[in-house]
């Protein structure tokens, strides 16, 4: 299996291991068209990220960090024009564009593939081509999915590993004939002979292309996060979506991918639910997966099983099963600190690989938010000397840390279970100054999907653009739907229709959220985090039937006397400033979802325009 590529490019060596032609013809056909110099096939071992790490640290990529303070954890900082998602430069190529939606981005197909060819074409000269193969999902289960990624970043190939699992063992569950994703993934910054490479090469071009007819992603022109580790947004989301879709247009149940944390909650008396969670980008999943119950709240506790990415699917029994495909987590890292997030900063004591963070003197790390006073002297994430008188970020604010989700020492037992977990409920949550309350319970399925799809949510630093405007977010799916929203909401609405005839089923109560409603001043009324705990509670008691609440016009909400508030000086005041329903600002908030429902008209569902017509009807009284 030695052959050479055709061509004269690098010689493909794939390894005696591979037993399927099929990709090794790929990897061939991919190094033919981007010739890179050397191709590496990774075997996911710790040898081989600790070697590619070192290589890192030699180019300038990566900075070893202090080995007492921070064990086996580097520091990586990019480019400063590649710090985030590209939602503007992201594509969904499906035949017809309306297939695609109106809130994606669409070419003909083979219109992109003409654009994409010539830049592709020797995109890898002077360069690597990592061999990257991935389960998304615990290896061999029937709910997970293959990939393979061809990139031309080692800092691809190591993050890789630890956000899935990467390795030769996934060669075995290929076998002769198994399916994968195939993704490809260039820097696109080719070197000419002799030419000295930079620490973090990218192009300004920017292209993250997903063909869902042929599930192939192609990227280009990136190292950052979602848009090059091709196994998180663009395949667990984009093309997962499109798949469970798909199997239901062909006559299945179908299934969800989602934007969601998976958590698991105890209570005191041993009582367990799960409970799925889709916040958009920088709106608290990871915090809320990994919470911490105040300490008035003895006996409760919160398990994690995933903090950015569920995938769904109806068990036989009339219950919504949920994986988290992931193996690690790439969380932002300002505002995290012991206090917000204590979990967290004890998963990150070691193996990690932070981006975009400031490095301190003593070689360790920090990032605005990690104390409450900054060291006086930083090398900020830009590589410049930084003192509090700077007057800049010394983080970047999307700056993130790479970490094994085995680290978290409250990962739940059940997080690498291939049947999944039953989903006792969906919490809906945006990032709202004003308008929408601490929490509502949809009185129903259909009630519950409309929340969803007409959640807004101010915009944060986790995607290139403007921050903090207010924009619809359906789902927190906007920038990872794989296919026509109007389509999706349809998906979720026919599952629930269909899991409900399933004898003794149990669809999941739906929740919404905002824990971000500030006061005159702009502070945060409700103080978060660890106080979750106090909806949580209450969610729960819901879906046992014991809590109560009244009902308004939107759903069902607490009461103050609901919640449980030992522990916290929460008065009812401030509880009204954050549960208050201003209708004027409703009226106003409505003219928003029409002017979504105007943009998704095509095929909208009739179900949804008839509880915005209920809702319009109640705020007009
Ligand atoms: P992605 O990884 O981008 O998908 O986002 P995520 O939802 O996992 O984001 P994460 O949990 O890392 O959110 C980070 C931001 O949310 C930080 O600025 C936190 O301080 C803030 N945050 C998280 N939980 C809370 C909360 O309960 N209240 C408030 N006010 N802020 C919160
Ligand atoms: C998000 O933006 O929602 C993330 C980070 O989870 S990234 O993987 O870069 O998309
Ligand atoms: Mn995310």
């Amino acid at each position: 299996m030695n052959q050479p590529v055709m061509g004269g490019v690098a010689p493909l060596n794939a390894p005696a291991y591979i037993k399927q032609q099929k990709l090794i013809n790929w990897v061939a056909e991919i190094a033919a068209l981007t010739k890179p110099d050397r191709i590496y096939w990774c075997d996911g071992s710790q040898e081989e990220y600790d070697r590619l790490c070192a290589e890192m640290v030699a180019a300038g990529t990566m900075k070893k960090l202090n080995q007492e303070k921070r064990p086996n954890s580097y520091l990586a900082c990019s480019d400063p024009t590649d710090v985030a998602r590209v939602e503007d430069r992201t594509f969904i190529c499906s035949a017809t564009r309306e297939e695609a939606g109106p809130t994606n981005n669409w070419m003909v197909p083979a219109e992109m593939r003409a654009t994409l060819h010539p830049l592709f074409d020797g995109c890898m000269t002077g360069r690597t081509m990592y061999v990257v193969p991935f389960s998304m999902g615990p290896l061999g289960s029937p709910i997970a999915h293959i990939g393979v990624e061809l990139s031309d970043s080692p800092y691809v190939a190591v993050n890789m590993r630890t956000m899935t699992r990467m390795g030769k063992a996934v060669y075995d569950v290929l076998g002769a004939d198994g399916d994968f994703v195939p993704c490809v993934h260039t820097v696109g910054a080719p070197l000419k002979a002799g030419q000295k490479d930079v620490a973090w090469p990218c192009n300004p071009t920017k292209y993250i292309v997903h063909y869902p007819e042929t599930r192939e992603i192609w990227s280009f022109g990136s190292g950052y996060g979602g848009n090059a580790l091709l196994g998180k947004k663009c395949f667990a989301l984009r093309i997962a979506s499109n798949m469970g879709f798909q199997e239901a247009q062909q006559g299945g149940a179908g299934w969800l991918a989602e934007h969601m944390l998976i958590l698991g909650v105890e209570s005191p008396e041993g009582k367990k639910h799960y409970v799925a969670a889709a916040f958009p980008s920088a709106c608290g999943k990871t915090n809320f997966a990994m919470l911490i119950p105040p300490g008035t709240f003895n006996g409760w506790k919160i398990t994690t099983i995933g903090d950015d990415i569920a995938w769904i699917k109806p068990g036989a029994d009339g219950k919504l099963y949920a994986i988290n495909p992931e193996a690690g987590y790439f969380g932002v890292a300002p505002g995290t600190n012991e206090k917000t997030n204590y979990n967290c900063m004890a998963s990150l004591r070691e193996n990690t690989i932070f981006t975009n963070v400031a490095l301190t003197d003593d070689g360790d790390v920090w990032w605005e938010g990690l104390t409450k006073q900054a060291p006086d002297h930083l090398i900020d994430w830009q590589g410049k000397d930084w003192t509090p008188a700077s007057g800049t970020k010394a983080a970047h604010p999307n700056a993130r840390f790479t970490v094994p989700a085995t680290q978290n020492p409250v990962i739940d037992a059940a997080w690498d279970d291939p049947a999944g977990v039953p989903i006792s409920a969906f919490i809906f949550g945006g990032r709202r100054s004003t308008t929408v309350p601490l929490v509502t319970e949809a009185r129903n399925w259909v009630e519950g999907v409309y929340m969803a799809a007409t959640m807004g949510s101010e915009t944060t630093a986790a995607a290139a653009g403007q921050m903090g405007v207010v924009r619809r977010d359906p789902f927190a799916m906007l920038p990872f739907i794989g296919y026509n929203m109007s389509d999706y909401f349809q998906h979720w609405l026919n599952l629930g229709e269909k899991v409900a005839k399933i004898d003794g089923a149990t669809l999941p109560k739906i929740f919404c959220v905002n824990w971000f409603r500030t006061d005159e001043q702009g502070h945060f009324v409700w103080p978060g985090f660890g106080d979750n705990m106090r909806v949580l509670k209450w969610m729960l008691e819901r879906i046992e039937g014991e809590a109560g609440g009244i009902e308004n016009i939107f759903g069902t909400t607490p009461r103050f006397g609901d919640l449980k508030w030992d522990g916290i000086p929460f008065s009812p005041e401030e509880f009204e400033t954050i549960t208050s329903i201003d209708k004027d600002a409703w009226r106003e908030e409505l003219k928003l979802h029409e002017e979504l429902f105007t943009k998704l008209a095509y095929r909208m569902p009739e179900q949804l325009k008839a509880v915005k017509a209920d809702l319009e009807k109640r705020l007009a009284r």
